[in-house]
């Protein structure tokens, strides 16, 4: 199965969630996916994008979760260090700001077509707890050779209230930092105290996978809090990279005709990713 399959199946379901008949509900999707096209570029600057909606919440996962979930998969592959990690019998992920799923799905994808199949536990961090719809039965969907489990972490970055409540998940392997960090980059000053804490908390060996717009005041946000926090960078590059071409839009089947007017999935992307080691 690939990426644009099971977003098929997460999106039936999202969909029928929707209130409303199926026009109007078309129209107001549409309408998300020019919304969050409109807002991505000007991250640096300020973000006021909510995922509370079902429909934003389905518009993205449409245009964006694929190829996210494509790149994590590519730079496992390209990366001793993390695919290594996924010999382990037990692997805990913890995913920053990773409630749509992706972060996730790119691992689960890499367990599929490595044929590896450790039992990983999940925990999606992330302020939104209304993804945990989307992913909750995702085990039901995929072959039980894959022992994979999810659950969320309710946390805001920004509010230390809410983060200081939880320090289990510093004991996780890996930590990915999918398209995170440039969504609360407006918020830096005080997120900032929310990743130091993750960073120096982490356990040593942990590894941690970053990736995101190829811009130096992300990437160089990260690096910054690496370098204060014995993270070791072992990888690191910027690159231009595609979709591959075991994903064929056309799995979306209704989706994609519906909307292709309006915008396709995402296909390429700008990143620059960091894989880092905690000494
Ligand atoms: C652009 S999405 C990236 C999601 C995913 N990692 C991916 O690559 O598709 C950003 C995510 O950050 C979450 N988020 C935004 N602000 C947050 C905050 N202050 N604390 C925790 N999560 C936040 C959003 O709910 C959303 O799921």
């Amino acid at each position: 199965m690939n990426c644009f399959q099971i977003i098929k199946c997460v999106l039936d379901e999202a969909y029928s969630q929707i209130p409303g008949d199926d026009v109007n509900k078309d129209n107001d999707i549409k309408e998300a996916i020019k919304y969050l096209r409109e807002e991505y570029p000007s991250l640096l600057t300020g973000n006021k994008i909510t995922y509370s909606d079902p429909i934003t919440r389905f518009a993205y996962i449409y245009t964006y979760v694929t190829s996210h979930a494509n790149l994590v998969c590519t730079l496992i592959e390209q990366d001793d260090n993390l695919g290594n990690l996924f010999n382990n019998s037990k692997v805990n992920v913890a995913c920053i700001g990773g409630g749509p799923g992706s972060d996730f799905l790119g691992i689960l994808k890499y367990l599929m077509t490595n044929k590896k199949s450790p039992t990983v536990k999940f925990q999606l961090c992330d302020k939104e707890k209304t993804w945990a719809e989307s992913w909750y039965d995702v085990d039901d969907k995929i072959d039980p050779i894959f022992r994979i489990s999810t659950s969320y972490l309710p946390l805001d970055v920004t509010k230390p209230d809410d983060w200081q409540a939880y320090n289990k998940y510093f004991q996780s392997d890996l930590f990915t930092m999918i398209y995170f960090m440039s969504e609360v980059y407006t918020f830096k000053d005080i997120a900032n105290e929310y990743f130091a804490n993750l960073f120096s908390q982490a356990k040593p060996g942990s590894l941690f996978l970053f990736v995101d717009n190829n811009n130096p005041s992300f990437y160089g946000w990260f690096d910054n809090l690496a370098k204060d926090n014995s993270i070791k960078i072992i990888n690191n590059k910027t690159e231009r990279m595609s979709l591959p071409n075991d994903e064929d839009k056309n799995d979306l089947e209704i989706y994609f005709e519906k909307f292709k007017a309006i915008g396709n999935p995402k296909i390429n992307a700008n990143v620059a990713y960091r894989v880092g080691r905690k000494e």
